[in-house]
C-alpha cells in the first residue's frame, strides 16, 4: 500500500475507460475513496460501481463541487484526465476552430479550473496532490494534430507551474506522459497513431504503475515509457536535429497515407 493514498480523497476525470479507469481501479484498490467522471454517465457508473467508488458525471471543468460532495466535502487528489484528441483540418480545408477550442478547453482549461477550484483548500490545509494526465506529445509533439501537440505543451507547462508555485506549501504535482497506450484514443488516433504510437504502445496499467512508482518516489515527471527521456535531452540540445529527425516521421507517414 502507498502511504499517500490509503485513505485518500481520489477525483479521476475521464475514467469511464482507458487510463483513466486504470487509474481509479489502482487508487481504489490502494485504499482510496474514489469519485469517477466521464462525460459518459454509464461508463462512469460502471466503473464506479466496479471499484466501490462515486460517480459523477459531465465534463471535466464543472464538476469540481458535486465531486468534493460526494467524498464528503474535501479533495485530497485531482487527476486531471480526460482529454480530447482532434487534427484541427488539413491545409486547404477551413480550420476547424471547433477542434482547437474543445481541445483547449478540455486538455488544458479544465485542469486550470480545476486547480483554481483547490487550491485554497490545499494551501489551507498544506496538502494536496495534482495529477496531470498530459502525454509525451506535451514534451514532444504529435505528428498530424497540431491541436493536440500545443494543447498537451500548454498542459505540462501548467502542472509545472503549479509544481514550482506550490510544492513549498504541501502541492505535489505529477505529469504523467506517455506515448502510446492501448485505448480508444489510440484506436482512433488513425494512419500516424499506427506509426508512431502502436509499436511501442503499453497498457493502462502499466500507467498506473508508473504513477504509483512516481508518487512514491515524489517525482514530478511521470515516463511510462522511460525512452522519452532521452528524445525531451535531445529535442532540448539539439532543436534542429531533433525537427530534421521528425519531419522523416512526418515524410514516412505521408508515404503511407
Ligand atoms: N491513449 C494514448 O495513447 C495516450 C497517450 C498519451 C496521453 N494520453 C492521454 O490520456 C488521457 C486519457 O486518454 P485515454 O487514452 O484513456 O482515452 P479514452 O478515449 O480511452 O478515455 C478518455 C475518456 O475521457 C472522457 N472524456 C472526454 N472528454 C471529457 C470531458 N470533457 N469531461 C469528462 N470526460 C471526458 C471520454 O468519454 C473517455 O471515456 C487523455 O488526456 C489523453 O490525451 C493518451
Amino acid at each position: 500500500m502507498v502511504q499517500a493514498v490509503q485513505g485518500a480523497k481520489v477525483v479521476v476525470t475521464g475514467a469511464g475507460g482507458g487510463i483513466g479507469a486504470a487509474l481509479a481501479r489502482r487508487f481504489a484498490a490502494q485504499g482510496a475513496r474514489v469519485v469517477v467522471n466521464d462525460l459518459d454517465a454509464a461508463r462512469a457508473k460502471a466503473v464506479a460501481e466496479e471499484i466501490g467508488g462515486h460517480a459523477v458525471a459531465g465534463d471535466a471543468s464543472s464538476i469540481v463541487d458535486e465531486a468534493r460532495d460526494a467524498l464528503g466535502g474535501t479533495v485530497d487528489v485531482w487527476c486531471a484526465n480526460a482529454g480530447v484528441g482532434r487534427d484541427g483540418g488539413e491545409p486547404g480545408e477551413p480550420l476547424r476552430e471547433e477542434d482547437w477550442a474543445l481541445s483547449w478547453d478540455v486538455n488544458v482549461m479544465a485542469h486550470v479550473r480545476a486547480a483554481h477550484a483547490l487550491l485554497p483548500e490545499w494551501l489551507e490545509r498544506g496538502s494536496g496532490r495534482f495529477v496531470s494526465t498530459v502525454s509525451a506529445a506535451g514534451l514532444l509533439t504529435m505528428i498530424g494534430t497540431a491541436p493536440y501537440s500545443v494543447t498537451k505543451h500548454g498542459a505540462y507547462a501548467f502542472a509545472e507551474w503549479l509544481s514550482l508555485t506550490y510544492r513549498h506549501r504541501g502541492v505535489r504535482v505529477h505529469a504523467i506522459c506517455p506515448q502510446g497506450v492501448r485505448t480508444d484514443m489510440l484506436d482512433a488516433s488513425g494512419s500516424a497513431g499506427d506509426l508512431v504510437l502502436k509499436p511501442t504502445a503499453i497498457e493502462p496499467d502499466d500507467v498506473a504503475d508508473a504513477l504509483f512508482d512516481g508518487i512514491e518516489q515524489d517525482r514530478f515527471l511521470i515516463l511510462p515509457h522511460p525512452e522519452v527521456a532521452e528524445y525531451y535531452r535531445a529535442r532540448a540540445t539539439d532543436p534542429e536535429r531533433w525537427l530534421g529527425g521528425m519531419n522523416r516521421v512526418q515524410r514516412q507517414w505521408e508515404s503511407t497515407r
